[in-house]
C-alpha cells in the first residue's frame, strides 16, 4: 500500500522544519544499521488508498526500519482526505510517532497546522495532498524535550489572578488537593508541582508548612516556590527532578505521610518507573492522591475521533481503572476516587466564554463542574478528568 516518494519536491517543507533532504530516507532504501543522528523516514499513501488501520504494521515497520531516535516521520497522503480520516492516520502512527505538525499541500501554496494554529508558507511544492510530520513517541516525552516544553510556556501554566479561566484553574487544583483526608499530616510532596496549586492547596488544608515539591521544569519549580511564599508557605522547598526518579525524598530523608500528583502521570515516558517513584516516595500507613485526564471520557474519545492534532498527553493518559488496578498491584490499599470536569460540551462552551466573553461567566462554570461531580462523580465516561485516593499499607 505505501509507496516511495523523493524528498526534492518537498524542499520548501523540509527547509520549514529544518531538516536535511540528505538525511530522508524513503521506501525501498537500504534499512538503517546503525543507529544515525537526525535520520528521516518519508513515505506516500496513494490517493485511493483510505485504510489506515490496514496500513498500521506495513506503515510502522517502515518508520521502525528507517527513523533515528531524533528524526521526523513524514507521511505523505495523496488527494484529498477528511480530517476524521488524518486522525485514524495518526492512529496508525501510535504509539511509536506521535503527530506534531501537518502541511497542506496544493498547487497553490502550503498551509502549516500546529495545534491551535494555522499558517500560510510562501511557495507551493507542485503536490496535492496532506503532509503528516511526526516524531517518535520516546522522543516526544523525552526529559529533555518535557523540560523545554515547560520552560518555554511556564508562565501560561501559572494562570494569573483575574485573567479568564482563572477560577475554574484554581477550582481544579482544589479538587485534587481537597481529595486528601481531613485530618493533619505534617510534610506534604507534590509529585510533579507545575506552578504548585495542587500541593499548596493540600498543606494548607493538612495543616502543616512543610511543603516540598519537585517538576522538569526549573522555571515551573520557581512559580511554584512563588506561589507557596505568597500563600504563608514559607518554609516550601522545590528541587527540579522527574518523576521516574523522584529527587524527594533525596539521600537520608524520609519518605512522605502525603503524597499528592495531578496531571502528571499522562506525561511520563516510562508510567512503571513513574509507579515506582510514587511508591518510593511515599511513607508507610501515608495517603497517596493521584488524579489525571479521563483518557475515555465521551469528550475525549470525540476528540480523539474528529481531531487530527492532539497534545502527547491525551493519546499517552491512563484511565482511572487502568491506573488504581495498578497501584492495587502494587499494594497500595483504594480508599476513594472521584471524576471532575465534566465533558463535552462543557470544555467547548468556556473555552467560547474565555476568548470571546473574557471568562464573565467562569463563575457559572465552576459552580456548575462542582454540581456535576457532586451529584454523578461516578459516571466516569461523562467527565474528563479523575482523582484517586490509595493509603499505603504500614
Ligand atoms: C499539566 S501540568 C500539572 C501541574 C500540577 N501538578 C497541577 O496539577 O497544576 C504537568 C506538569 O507535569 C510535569 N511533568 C511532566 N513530565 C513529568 C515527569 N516525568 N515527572 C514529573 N513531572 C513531570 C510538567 O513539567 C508540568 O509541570
Amino acid at each position: 500500500m505505501l509507496r516511495p516518494l523523493k524528498a526534492q519536491p518537498l524542499t520548501l517543507v523540509l527547509q520549514d522544519l529544518g531538516l536535511k533532504p540528505e538525511r530522508v530516507r524513503t521506501i525501498g532504501d537500504e534499512p538503517m544499521l546503525m543507529h544515525s543522528d537526525g535520520q528521516h523516514a518519508l513515505c506516500c499513501v496513494p490517493a485511493q488508498e483510505h485504510a489506515a488501520a490496514a496500513a498500521k504494521n506495513e506503515l510502522l515497520s517502515f518508520v521502525r526500519s528507517q527513523l533515528s531516535e531524533n528524526g521526523a516521520c513524514l507521511l505523505f497522503l495523496e488527494g484529498a482526505r477528511t480530517e476524521a480520516e488524518l486522525a485514524q492516520w495518526r492512529e496508525a502512527l501510535w504509539p511509536l510517532v506521535h503527530l506534531g505538525a501537518i502541511y497542506e499541500l496544493s498547487t497553490r501554496g502550503i498551509q502549516r497546522r500546529t495545534l491551535g494554529k494555522r499558517e500560510a508558507l510562501k511557495g507551493a511544492t507542485g503536490l496535492a495532498g496532506t503532509l503528516l510530520v511526526g516524531r517518535r513517541v520516546t522522543h516526544v516525552l523525552s526529559p529533555q524535550a518535557t523540560r523545554e516544553k515547560f520552560d518555554s510556556n511556564a508562565a501560561g501554566w501559572n494562570l494569573q489572578p483575574g485573567k479568564p479561566g482563572w477560577k475554574h484553574y484554581r477550582w481544579m487544583r482544589r479538587f485534587v488537593g481537597h481529595f486528601t483526608p481531613a485530618q493533619r499530616f505534617d510534610r506534604v510532596l507534590d509529585f510533579g508541582c507545575g506552578a504548585g496549586w495542587v500541593g499548596i492547596e493540600a498543606a494548607l488544608r493538612a495543616g502543616t508548612q512543610t511543603l516540598d515539591f519537585f517538576d522538569p521544569s526549573p522555571e515551573m519549580v520557581r512559580h511554584a516556590e512563588e506561589n507557596a511564599r505568597a500563600c504563608g508557605l514559607h518554609s516550601a522547598r522545590g528541587r527540579v527532578g522527574y518523576g521516574e526518579a523522584p529527587p524527594f525524598p533525596g539521600e537520608g530523608e524520609r519518605p512522605y505521610p502525603l503524597v499528592v500528583c495531578s496531571g502528571v502521570l499522562s506525561f511520563s515516558p516510562d508510567p512503571q518507573a513513574f509507579f515506582d517513584g510514587l511508591l518510593r516516595a511515599l511513607e508507610p500507613g501515608g495517603t497517596l492522591v493521584i488524579g489525571d485526564i479521563q483518557r475515555d471520557s465521551r469528550g475525549m474519545r470525540r476528540r480523539r475521533e474528529t481531531k487530527a492534532l492532539l497534545p502527547v498527553r491525551e493519546l499517552n493518559a491512563w484511565t482511572h481503572t487502568q491506573t488504581r488496578a495498578e497501584l492495587e498491584r502494587r499494594g497500595l490499599r483504594f480508599e476513594a476516587a472521584c471524576a471532575y470536569q465534566y465533558s463535552r460540551p462543557l470544555p467547548q462552551l468556556m473555552h467560547f466564554n474565555e476568548v470571546k466573553l473574557g471568562g464573565a461567566l467562569d463563575g457559572l462554570f465552576v459552580s456548575l463542574n462542582a454540581l456535576a461531580s457532586r451529584c454523578c462523580g461516578q459516571s466516569y465516561e461523562s467527565f474528563d478528568s479523575w482523582v484517586l485516593r490509595f493509603t499505603r499499607p504500614d
